[in-house]
């Protein structure tokens, strides 16, 4: 059963984009999954096939009108599938979220372009509203591609041994230990010894270690939930000037 993606986009040339590379491009040619793109021009109103018009109560751009999206998303099958709307808006994606979205039958993703789309269509058609992260892209496709890339990696045979399609640094809440190769001595910097030392409990424990410290002077966020997760005191937030060298 392939993985299917439509994109409503006013870009369909934008996709697959770097999806039709690596892993994700071999495994989208041997239709593991599919992307299909579809343009909302062709559902614009009139000879000059308009999408978008100026808001209401005033303001600096244009707003992708209802009419218009609402045609193009009642033209696909949605099949089970949940429509997203890439969108600063919304609720910021999680790795569950991804899981959620891999294990179904695919995504629709709605691509906006301008100020963004009138709020009813997003009413009519129960279309989730998803956030890549707190900056403003130039439109939907670049982050329609993450979420899509997020997704596919997950698929049973994409990943092959590669990476198997482990979760690295979110399965447990905390950011991955850092990495080391050859050569062992770069720049006059050594990798840590007790990677070198073959001692297997040791390293998990430093590497346990490793991602807990990043995890907390990187994203508190993550950490005050680590530790509500496995039921230890948050004592309060910390700070970076506490060992300003320690991490980079
Ligand atoms: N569209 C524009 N910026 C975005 C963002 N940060 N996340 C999701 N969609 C977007």
């Amino acid at each position: 059963m392939t993985w299917r993606a439509t994109a409503l986009t006013l870009f369909p040339d934008m996709f697959p984009g770097p999806l039709g590379q690596s892993l994700a491009g071999r495994a989208l040619e041997q239709g593991v999954w599919s992307v299909e793109a579809r343009s909302l021009r062709d559902y614009g109103i009139g000879r000059h096939r308009v999408v978008d018009d100026t808001p209401f109560g005033g303001g600096a751009g244009m707003v992708m009108r209802p009419d218009v999206v609402s045609a193009a998303i009642r033209d696909v099958g949605r099949a089970g599938r949940p429509l997203v709307y890439p969108t600063p808006r919304g609720r910021p994606l999680r790795q569950d979220d991804v899981r959620r979205y891999a294990a179904g039958p695919g995504l629709v993703l709605l691509c906006g372009r301008y100020e963004g789309i009138d709020e009813r269509v997003l009413e009519a058609e129960q279309v989730e509203q998803v956030s890549i992260g707190d900056y403003i892209l130039s439109g939907g496709e670049m982050a329609a591609l993450v979420l899509l890339d997020s997704c596919v990696r997950l698929i049973p045979g994409v990943m092959g041994s590669e990476a198997s399609g482990t979760e690295e640094s979110f399965s447990d809440g905390l950011l991955e230990y850092p990495h080391y190769t050859k050569p062992a001595s770069w720049e006059g910097r050594d990798v840590p010894d007790i990677l070198l030392s073959g001692h297997h409990a040791a390293i998990a424990g430093w590497r346990q270690t490793e991602s807990e410290t990043a995890t907390r002077m990187r994203r508190p966020d993550l950490w005050a939930a680590h530790l509500a997760r496995t039921g230890q005191d948050t004592g309060g937030p910390v700070s970076l000037a506490a060992d300003p060298e320690r991490l980079h």
